[in-house]
């Protein structure tokens, strides 16, 4: 008798995906947080929300992204501003590629497409910026389209659903289609934006990476893990040291009081942060004790930076700092506003030279008196 053929997918039980469901969004609509673009379902804002929400947490995210949609409320508000603008609001977001990339779709978006936002997820995932998870997470909660979400969250969630173990370097490809063919099979045709949120909530509050809080689970009953369950090490941090130079001085500009900091821009062709605004580095990262102002720790992807301050008066600014790009003595009240790095504006925000909560200031045009 010839061998029967291994199934592709493992069909789950119906009654077993129609309870899951259930539970799933009755806990959902019982407790998920109350998050602004939960209230707002236009696409555009949830266009917004789920770039900003790529690789940043969600207590960061709201904030900003209330800024950014006070400056551009809709698609063509964010096509006619310049890319600086767009970056000074993402200041501090990181990855400010996915910042540029959405500045460009809404420009293609109203020069190629009649200014409409392609409506399902194969469409969307034309436009620069938008890969799988986002085009999946914009249709299924803007258009209701039946396309499951796979983020981080998610993949941990249905992992431990079904006790699998990570899948090592070779198993991983594999691991993922097992996961994408679980989501598929698992979405609720009915409600599937809330319920893509619902999973991605659950992973995000409840079934977190660390000690997950199984005894408040709405799906523990069913899961084959009830705990934390074997994943691939992450990579170790790297550290580096480097040093910036704080330069302030009385402003010169006729009718400008206060002060102004020599800040540069970071060169277009960078792959790393092109075109945002810094602090000047030093030649030399050994800073002398009685020189340190402060000490920062600043994290970008997998490096931590150990990054000293020290001030650096204008006329040593050219013996002691490596000139790399266009550099401008800008006003304060200027600098709150422009495309800085997230590390100049951590920076100067604990040297009290930009106001501690920024966020407010940043969404009026430059120009304004902020401080
Ligand atoms: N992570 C990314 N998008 C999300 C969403 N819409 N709800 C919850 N967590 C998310």
């Amino acid at each position: 008798m010839p061998k029967a053929k291994p199934m592709a997918r493992q069909p789950r039980e119906p009654a077993k995906i129609i309870r899951l469901r259930r539970q799933l969004l009755e806990w959902y609509a019982r407790s998920r947080r109350d998050l602004p673009w939960r209230r707002n379902p236009d696409p555009y804002s949830i266009w917004v929300s789920e770039i900003m929400l790529q690789q940043t947490r969600v207590a960061v995210v709201v904030e900003r992204y209330q800024t950014f949609l006070a400056r551009f409320p809709t698609l063509d508000s964010l096509e006619q501003a310049s890319e600086q603008d767009v970056l000074a609001l993402w200041s501090g977001l990181g990855y400010y590629r996915r910042a540029r990339m959405l500045h460009k779709a809404a420009k293609l978006v109203v020069h190629q497409l009649e200014g409409s936002l392609p409506t399902n997820a194969e469409a969307l995932r034309t436009l620069p910026g938008i890969g799988a998870y986002t085009a999946a997470a914009i249709a299924s909660i803007a258009h209701g389209e039946v396309v499951a979400v796979v983020d981080g969250n998610v993949e941990r969630v249905l992992c431990r659903l079904e006790g699998w173990a990570a899948g090592g370097r070779a198993g991983e490809t594999a691991l993922k289609h097992k996961i994408e063919d679980l989501a598929a099979q698992l979405v609720d045709p009915a409600h599937p934006g809330d319920f893509n949120q619902a999973l991605m909530e659950l992973g995000a509050t409840v079934c977190l990476p660390r000690n997950p809080m199984c005894l408040v689970c709405p799906v523990a009953a069913g899961c084959k893990t009830q705990g934390e369950h074997k994943t691939t090490p992450r990579p170790r941090m790297q550290s580096r040291e480097v040093a910036h130079a704080l330069c302030v001085r009385r402003g010169r500009r006729p009718n400008r009081s206060g002060r102004e900091v020599l800040l540069e821009q970071r060169a277009a062709s960078l792959t790393v942060m092109p075109g945002l605004w810094e602090l000047p580095t030093l030649k030399h990262t050994a800073v002398p004790a009685k020189e340190l102002i402060m000490t920062v720790r600043h994290a970008i992807m997998q490096v931590n930076y150990y990054v000293r301050i020290r001030t650096v008066q204008e006329d040593e600014v050219e013996t002691m700092t490596i000139a790399a790009g266009e550099r401008r003595w800008v006003p304060l009240n200027e600098a709150v506003v422009m495309a800085l790095t997230g590390l100049a504006r951590k920076v100067l925000t604990r040297a009290r030279l930009l106001a501690a909560t920024p966020r407010a200031a940043i969404a009026p045009k430059p120009g304004s008196d902020v401080l």
